[in-house]
């Protein structure tokens, strides 16, 4: 595994330039407004996951160290919790929401609220990776999409779909939301969707039952404690909408972590180094 990051890392180098260019802000668990300034990060060999500790030893400790990092692989360890343990409700939005490039993803501020066994949580936004970050069985997802919440006790809760491809029509949010980005091609560009509707998305995420575990954000400072929910019903986009978004997102999965509880692949990989 390692082996093989490195290796994408290497080829990714040439992208590397474009992309640090571009890093200022992070996926953030708040909307851009609220974060405070973060160190710079990326794909790319210099400033790709391998190395974001040490962009700032301080505030990426846990990128290196924690031991309860995402996104992992699941599988049939993982536990499985009933739909009705959980709910989602998004507003629609009728006049389209803000859609923005943010160097490191493509991110969507809406509000919305997430209850896990009655305990509510508030939508800060959802942003999308490509390819997706959680491996199903092992297998990769060409794109995933994450809704970041956040409780009042500022507990977190990330939901994450996974996206597949098919020949017909896209889930509908997903296909209105992704039809502007190319409008949003560099980093801090900004622009208006299409009218939203979230009620087919809603509708099926509160019938599906969800893989739940304890992990991190899977960007710069990797901070645990938060709560993933992960969606075992599959969006799909159409072939042509993915395109023109690989085109914009390019890279921006972060390798496969230790599972849940397992020593940090980084600190196992210095051991093996120092021996
Ligand atoms: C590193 O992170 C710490 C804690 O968030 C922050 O106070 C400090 O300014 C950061 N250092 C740099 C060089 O960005
Ligand atoms: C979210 O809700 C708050 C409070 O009702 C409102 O002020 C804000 O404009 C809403 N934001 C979006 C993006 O809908
Ligand atoms: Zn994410």
């Amino acid at each position: 595994m390692f082996a093989k990051s490195i290796e994408i890392g290497a080829v990714l180098a040439v992208f590397a330039a474009a992309v640090s260019a571009s890093c200022a802000y992070g996926t953030s668990l708040h909307p851009r407004q609220e974060q405070p300034p973060a160190a710079k990060y990326g794909y790319g060999a210099v400033d790709g996951p391998l190395l974001w500790y040490g962009l700032n030893k301080t505030a990426n400790e846990e990128c290196s160290r924690g031991n309860n990092q995402s996104p992992i692989v699941i599988d049939s360890t993982t536990k499985v919790s009933p739909a009705s343990e959980i709910s989602l409700e998004i507003p629609d939005y009728p006049d389209g929401a803000e859609f923005e490039n943010l160097g490191t993803t493509v991110e969507v501020i809406v509000n919305g609220t997430l209850k896990i066994s009655g305990k509510e949580y508030k939508l800060a936004q959802f942003h999308f990776h490509t390819p997706g970050e959680h491996r199903i069985n092992d297998e990769f997802y060409p794109m995933e999409v994450h809704f970041v919440h956040q409780a009042e006790d500022n507990s977190r809760a990330v939901v994450g779909f996974m996206v597949e491809l098919c020949n017909g029509s896209a889930e509908p949010f997903l296909g209105d939301v992704l039809a502007s980005v190319q409008e949003i091609k560099d980093s801090g560009a900004t622009t208006q969707t299409k009218p939203l509707s979230f009620k087919t998305l809603t509708e099926s995420f509160n019938k599906t039952p969800t893989w739940r575990y304890d992990g991190s954000l899977t960007t710069p400072p990797c901070s645990e404690e938060v709560q993933w929910i992960v969606s075992q019903k599959i969006l799909y986009l159409d072939v042509v909408t993915w395109l023109a978004a690989k085109k914009v997102v390019k890279f921006n999965a972060r390798y496969t972590q230790n599972s849940p509880g397992n020593d940090n692949l980084l600190e196992i990989s210095a051991r093996d180094l120092a021996e």
